[in-house]
């Protein structure tokens, strides 16, 4: 067939997006971009209208922010691109037929599809933790849940001291509430930084009032009804009026593992987006892609993966090309402390701190093996971020004490 014809089909089926993610907000207009004249339709199952999730913990909790400022795009944006917002839950893929089904009993056929489905909470396995005031917090409304419930609680206490556990906590001391963080691992965020890091954030929560618990598991969550305390697996007892959960996520795979698609830790896409099935893509907290750059795969939890990879997954339904192969970053916002986190630190033999973490609220760790930066922790020091993206990219060997040495001139390593 003549590669233009085959062009102009390709550009003017029917897209379906399951899941009104980050990713999905990012590639239905990157497909119109792409050029896709077609019918483009996002089918979310918690909103119609995607919107953002980092404000949940921060200031959509405190109460700072309200419901419509989150939106991503405001409907009328997708209205005036035409792009369909659909509420509804896509319960299966047929394959064969090229067809979604949905838990209503409606079926839609699609030309391309793509999975942003992003993940879902890990769920704390005890007894009593169906209990009311046990709340979990990935949604516009587990947080109003929250929020409706926050009037009358005195006690919060927060299961998990990860990025979740932390923020909530961060935002609910700005309302004056009690906080009590309990982590089962021995330290704080553990999963994503060093031991000095931990130690910074668990100094700078107890400083803003929050009492840190950690190597605490918890075994029972108590209460006639409604939450009244947490007990641990050595039989200490908390009382508790609200406790929200932030135990991690896992990645919504199961529609894709149910239609015989590859799955091994999310989503098995190429450096395109791609999956096995040449209409079928995934892009964000459910895909799990190639990083050349990092030599292994990667299954990352962030936004700027989930929006790089929808641009990428655009890119393919529209017979281009666009390899996703950036380096990973992150950050987080808790009190006064804006954390950027550039690379991913598994590896590093060497751990360079530029400033002093046990005083004020300001430096950077750096990761390395050898002489090559793996990543950077950067704390109130947006500089040293900018700096430590390209010296990723440029992939140059650096003498540690330059990291460390506050006056030396980092941009100077760049150029
Ligand atoms: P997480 O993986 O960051 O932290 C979970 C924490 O809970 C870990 O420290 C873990 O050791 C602890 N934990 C696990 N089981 C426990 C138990 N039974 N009792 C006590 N502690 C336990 O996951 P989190 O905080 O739930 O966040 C969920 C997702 O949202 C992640 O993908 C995270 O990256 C993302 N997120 C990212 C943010 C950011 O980048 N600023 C902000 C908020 C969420």
């Amino acid at each position: 067939m003549c590669p233009f014809v085959e062009q102009v089909q390709l550009m003017t089926g029917r897209v379906i997006i399951v899941g009104a993610s980050h990713a999905a907000a990012q590639l239905a207009p990157s497909l119109r971009q792409e050029g896709w004249t077609g019918d483009i339709w996002i089918i979310g199952d918690d909103s119609a209208v995607p919107y953002q999730r980092p404000p949940l913990s921060k200031d959509y909790l405190s109460g700072e922010r309200g419901r419509e400022s989150l939106q991503i795009r405001p409907p009328a944006v997708y209205e005036k691109h035409g792009i369909k917002l659909l509420k509804g839950r896509v319960v299966s893929i047929d394959r064969a037929s090229r067809s979604v089904l949905l838990e209503n009993g409606e079926r839609y056929g699609y030309d391309k599809l793509a999975l942003c489905t992003g993940a879902r909470v890990r769920q704390l396995q005890v007894p009593g933790a169906n209990l009311q005031g046990v709340h979990y917090l990935r949604t516009l409304d587990d947080v109003d849940g929250i929020r409706g419930q926050l009037q009358s609680a005195t006690r919060v206490v927060i299961v998990g001291g990860g990025y979740i556990g932390l923020e909530s906590a961060a935002a609910l001391r700005r309302l004056g509430v009690s906080v009590t963080v309990l982590e089962v691992q021995p330290r704080l965020l553990a999963r994503v930084t060093a031991p000095e890091v931990s130690a910074f954030y668990r100094r700078v929560h107890t400083e803003e009032g929050v009492v840190v618990l950690t190597d605490w598991a918890v075994a029972a969550i108590e209460g006639d009804g409604q939450v009244a305390g947490v007990v641990s697996t050595d039989g200490r007892r908390l009382p508790a009026d609200l406790v929200i959960v932030g135990i991690g996520v896992i990645p919504n795979t199961e529609l894709a593992s149910g239609c015989g698609l590859k799955v091994d830790n999310g989503i098995w896409v190429d450096g395109y987006a791609a999956t096995e099935d040449s209409r079928i893509f995934a892009a964000g907290d459910c895909a799990n892609h190639p990083s050349r750059l990092l030599g292994r795969r990667l299954r990352l939890e962030s936004v700027p993966n989930a929006m790089e990879q929808a641009k990428s997954a655009a890119a393919s339904i529209c017979g281009n090309r666009l390899c996703y192969d950036g380096y990973p970053w992150f950050w987080s916002d808790q009190y006064d402390l804006k954390l950027q986190i550039a690379g991913l630190h598994d590896g590093f033999d060497n751990l360079v701190l530029r400033g002093n973490p046990e005083q004020g609220r300001s430096f950077v760790a750096w990761y390395l093996r050898g002489n090559q930066l793996l990543a950077a922790d950067c704390i109130n020091r947006p500089k040293e971020f900018m700096v430590a993206r390209q010296l990723l990219v440029s992939g140059i060997g650096i003498d540690p004490a330059h990291l460390a040495d506050e006056n030396f001139d980092l941009k100077g390593l760049i150029s």
